[in-house]
């Protein structure tokens, strides 16, 4: 039996991989490269010791699906594919709505032809009611601010509702707060295609001197320091969230969402002076004005993790800062 990983050479995804076939699971790939490299699976292999069958398409194409979940015995899927720029999604919506939508409903209507009942769906903490107190906890009130944000949502209504209608299904929709970091290897890691939107690529762009220097977006938030405060959690925490939500879904029909965070928030400056400090690298920075849509303060409560799924993030913020820093100057221009 073998674990299908969508959008498997993304960042996520191929952090998850290594974990899986790590913990002796067979997992299977499809991806279109859209906005990643086949050479981030080839550097899963060669980390890993481990073959993964990769499929070259498009998560929207049902008959590739079904062809995949039956040359592969599938038993479950990690569904990452999607596009994932918020900028680019305020632009062109209609593309977001259509892939990021259209890619769910195959694949669920792939799972229901080829019997397969467990789906673990990539969602996000952005899916949480702005205005909301934190830390944001599984039951609190939804609604989003740009049509990233709104493509998460309706999955995870897609999926609840393909659940009602089919008993056996098992779904569990992680929100991901902000991964950030990479493998102690610094074999893979984030690779953003053009300017970064997030910090830590930016920070990491900014110390190896692909970026003259960082702008802080806006120093007057209700927060510790004025800077916006953040749930970092490093990528291999994630990714072993991932392999629990993949056990849990075995033995568990229903949906679940759980949030997948450390619980602890930490503002930008928190995070440039820890990045310096760890990697004693300076990282030059500007403030400026804040960024539209952004929040003083976004946070987990994570207790549900560790519930339901046994899961508790272990790395320190100084993990993140040395692990990103280890592939970012072992790879300056990521996989290229
Ligand atoms: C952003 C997205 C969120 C998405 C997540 C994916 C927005 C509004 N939100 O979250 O929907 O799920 O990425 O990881 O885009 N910052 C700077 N300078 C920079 C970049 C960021 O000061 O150059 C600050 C931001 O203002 C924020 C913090 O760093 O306070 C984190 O920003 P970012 O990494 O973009 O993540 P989010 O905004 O939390």
């Amino acid at each position: 039996m073998s674990i299908l990983v969508t959008g498997g050479a993304g960042y996520i995804a191929s952090h998850t991989l290594v974990n899986l076939l790590e913990k002796g699971e067979s997992a299977v790939v499809i991806d279109n490269y859209d906005n990643s490299s086949p050479e981030a699976l080839r550097r899963v292999k060669q980390l890993t010791g481990k073959e993964i069958k990769a499929y070259e398409g498009d998560a929207c194409d049902e008959e590739l699906l079904v062809r995949i979940m039956h040359e592969n015995a599938v038993e479950s899927v990690i569904h990452f594919a999607g596009h994932k720029a918020v900028g680019e999604s305020v632009q062109k919506p209609l593309k977001y709505y259509r892939n990021n939508l259209d890619s769910t409903i195959s694949l669920l209507s792939a799972m229901k032809r080829c019997g397969v009942t467990q789906l673990i769906f990539s969602s996000s903490a952005t899916v949480y009611y702005p205005e909301d107190e934190v830390p944001f906890r599984e039951d609190m009130r939804l609604g989003c601010i740009n049509p990233y944000g709104w493509t998460k949502f309706m999955n995870e209504q897609i999926i609840r509702d393909a659940a009602k209608a089919d008993p056996d299904l098992s779904c569990v929709l992680l929100r991901y707060f902000n991964p950030v970091g990479a493998h102690p290897s610094g074999m893979i890691g984030e690779d953003p295609s053009g300017i970064p939107n997030n910090l830590m690529p930016y920070i990491c762009q900014t110390a190896v001197g692909l970026r003259d220097h960082l702008t802080i977006f806006g120093n007057d938030y209700n927060t510790h320091d004025g800077t916006g405060v953040r749930d970092y959690l490093h990528v291999c925490d994630l990714a072993e969230g991932h392999a629990c939500a993949v056990r849990y879904a075995r033995s568990h029909k229903g949906v679940e969402a759980i949030n997948l965070g450390t619980g602890v928030g930490y503002s930008v400056l928190d995070m440039v002076n820890a990045f310096q400090k760890v990697n004693n690298i300076p990282v030059k920075y500007v403030i400026g004005p804040r960024r539209p849509g952004d929040l003083d303060a976004s946070y987990a409560d994570p207790s549900k993790a560790e519930r339901l799924l046994g899961w508790k993030a272990t790395r320190t913020l100084e993990d993140m800062c040395r692990d990103g820093w280890n592939w970012q100057s072992k790879n300056p221009k990521g996989y290229r």
